[in-house]
């Protein structure tokens, strides 16, 4: 028995190479960072480090993530290389009773450091936890190719984004009824682009950077791929329309269809996005 015989780091490690497998993840690309449960984190302490790495200070600070553990991938680490030697790619890190640093108590056996968006991840966690009355439990960070190439087509609005994806394949409204954010272009790693996205992540379970990548947000593994997927495939569509139609769109789905989709469905569309 080995801690990557449990079954949370099966399922985060099992995502890693999914992301992987999908192209999202060039280099040391993207970041994964998973809450855990308690009985999660009392199945992997046998497992822990004798003596845990020294707190780490992350410039940002939440009550509600006190005392938590996370699993998160390390910074400048390769998701191809995660379930190849998980114990030298990704780490867990207990945040302290202050909730504004973290310690390794597991991984990273060579060395290396929770992602550098960890303060990203860590409000993220803290407005999602808040927003779904402690149901959301993973943040995820990818760079695909097709939605990065939209922030440079659409205004850089949530309304202009969610529109376009809404329209691109008929199940986007049922997925992300809420619509996903934007932030603008900002440095990634640090205090200020954390503020920024978790300021969207009140309002949406993804947020878009330009030409950046995307931020999911979900309750489980499958449920957060799923939503980095669905985005992905209709920003794929999106582009694979306009490219092979030159810029020229002959039909679409429209505003009444999208609220048909949702009546039947038993969805909320964000109103103020539709015409
Ligand atoms: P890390 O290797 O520090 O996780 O950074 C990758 C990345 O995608 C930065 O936005
Ligand atoms: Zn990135």
């Amino acid at each position: 028995m080995a801690i990557t015989d449990i079954e949370v780091m099966q399922n985060y490690i099992r995502m890693c190479g999914d992301g992987w497998d999908q192209g999202w993840h060039e280099r040391n690309g993207g970041n994964l960072t998973y809450r855990m449960r308690p009985e999660e984190v009392e199945q992997c302490r046998p497992y822990f480090k004798d003596s845990p790495g020294e707190w780490v200070e992350m410039g940002v600070q939440a009550d509600n993530l006190r005392g938590e553990f996370f699993i998160s991938t390390g910074s400048g680490k390769y998701f191809r290389n995660v379930p190849l030697a998980p114990q030298d790619n990704i780490c867990i890190v207990e945040i302290n009773a202050a909730g504004d640093a973290w310690r390794i108590v597991w991984g990273l056996e060579k060395g290396g450091c929770p992602t550098s968006e960890f303060p990203s991840h860590f409000l993220n966690h803290s407005v999602r936890k808040e927003a779904t009355g402690g149901a959301c439990r993973v943040i995820y960070h990818a760079h695909p190719a097709n939605l990065i190439a939209m922030t440079y087509i659409l205004p850089l609005t949530a309304r202009d984004f969610t529109r376009a994806l809404w329209k691109s394949a008929t199940e986007c409204p049922v997925v992300f009824p809420g619509g996903v954010g934007v932030v603008p272009w900002m440095v990634p790693g640090g205090r200020d682009i954390a503020l920024a996205t978790s300021e969207r992540m009140k309002e949406y379970d993804a947020a878009v950077w330009a030409h950046h990548g995307l931020f999911a947000s979900g309750p489980d593994f499958d449920t957060t791929f799923g939503l980095m997927h669905t985005i992905e495939k209709a920003a794929q569509i999106y582009i694979l329309a306009l490219s092979a139609g030159q810029g020229k769109i002959l039909q679409t789905i429209e505003d009444d269809q999208l609220r048909a989709i949702a009546k039947d469905f038993g969805v909320t569309l964000r109103e103020e996005f539709l015409d």
